[in-house]
């Protein structure tokens, strides 16, 4: 998938979804990680049925993983996550639409027969965010992610050396340089322009002024941190689960159930915020340490094959968030590219449940694999 997307799209839009921040150490590890945690099979067992059906948030999905808020879907192909909502609603999972979505959170609740929820970022103010939640609950999402690792943008080099400011924002002057890459991806660049180039925020409404431009993205989001204060009015706002995205310690996690959040997402955002943060798995031992149960615990990053989430289930996550996975697909081919990469992790999963010994991922928990001994000797950290 992450080939055929690097042949389709042009490398501005390939390397912001491909890439990640300053020396990519987050990113790489994110992957590499899964290498250290090793299978312990119980062979001569076979099943009629392997299950891979959850529950999260109070939702029944079909599979032990969700669809993580990708940010300027649209970019990648023009059904973007309206695309991506219905691929996950056929599936039987959920979907996660991000506040910098192309696409009406209207339309892409319409297109999926499955839970979606809302990814908060306070770009805009609270006026904009207020405006979003509510608009979100009348159109029936059932839970809001807020992200708390988003206090300024991260920074992406590819995105700088690909001139994506200048793409999206500058004079013709200033995308001249940058413009060989775009016309070498006719295919892509033909639905672009039919779609309308370049779109608007249209669920980011700043009051008195209409939907927030792509351009101001960077500059709102590094005057709209998220801080633990602002969990209390969002609290009033959106008056179902809350999901706090992006903690990586213990002491995050155990501040995310004291503010009442019914799950935290295990995250460093695809390591493309913070670099040289742990992968996100190496962090999940503590996390699950500290919340003792009291709430559910999601993860994301580096998932690329259904082993990467077994062993995350292994280690405590009630189910997976994917990014880049489907989102390859979805610039790989659209919504068929999406239901792909959906059905590459299922197979995945239920083999390898199949090979380890193990009928349901329900079923799955720290004896299915070894992990190294230094993690253990962590999980004694307070
Ligand atoms: C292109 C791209 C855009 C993203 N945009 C958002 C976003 O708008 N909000 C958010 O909370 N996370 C965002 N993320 C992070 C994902 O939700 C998720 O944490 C991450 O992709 C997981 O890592 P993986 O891509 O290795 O699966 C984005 C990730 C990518 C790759």
């Amino acid at each position: 998938m992450r080939t055929i997307a690097h042949r389709r799209v042009p490398r501005a839009v390939f390397d912001y979804l491909d890439g990640g921040a300053e020396g990519e150490v987050t990113l790489r590890e994110n992957c590499r990680v899964y290498d250290d945690v090793t299978f312990r099979p119980r062979h001569a067992v076979a099943f009629a049925d392997c299950s891979l059906r959850t529950r999260v948030l109070g939702f029944d999905l079909s599979l032990p993983f969700l669809l993580a808020p990708v940010g300027y879907s649209r970019l990648m192909h023009p059904l973007g996550e309206v695309g991506a909502a219905r691929a996950a609603g056929k599936a039987g999972t959920a979907y996660i639409l991000s506040t910098i979505s192309g696409h009406r959170l209207e339309d892409v609740k319409a297109a999926s027969t499955g839970p979606v929820f809302y990814q908060l970022y306070l770009m805009g103010g609270r006026g904009a965010a207020e405006a979003a939640m509510e608009r979100a609950r009348l159109a029936g999402f059932s839970a809001l992610f807020v992200t708390i690792d988003t206090a300024v943008s991260g920074i992406r080099e590819r995105d700088y050396r690909n001139g994506m400011k200048e793409l999206i924002s500058g004079g013709p002057l200033k995308k001249l340089p940058f413009l060989p890459q775009i016309l070498s991806r006719p295919g892509w660049l033909a639905g672009f322009l039919l779609d309308g180039g370049v779109p608007a925020l249209p669920n980011v409404v700043i009051p008195g002024k209409g939907p927030m431009p792509l351009i101001d993205v960077a500059a709102a989001l590094a005057e709209s941190a998220v801080t633990w204060s602002d969990l209390a009015w969002i609290r009033k706002a959106w008056t179902g689960p809350i999901v706090i995205k992006g903690v990586l310690t213990g002491d995050d996690a155990r501040r995310a159930v004291d503010e009442g959040a019914a799950a935290v997402s295990v995250s460093n955002h695809g390591g493309r915020q913070l670099d040289c943060v742990p992968s996100s798995l190496r962090a999940l031992p503590e996390i699950v340490k500290a919340v003792n149960g009291k709430i559910e615990i999601l993860m994301d990053g580096g998932i690329r094959r259904g082993t990467d989430i077994v062993k995350a289930l292994c280690l405590g996550a009630r189910a997976v968030l994917c990014g880049r996975a489907y989102a390859y697909g979805l610039a790989a081919a659209g919504e068929a590219g999406v239901n792909r990469a959906i059905e590459i992790l299922c197979a995945d999963l239920d083999r390898t449940l199949r090979l380890l010994g193990c009928p349901s991922v329900a079923d799955l928990d720290r004896s299915y694999v070894n992990i190294p001994r230094n993690w253990e000797a962590d999980e004694s950290v307070p």
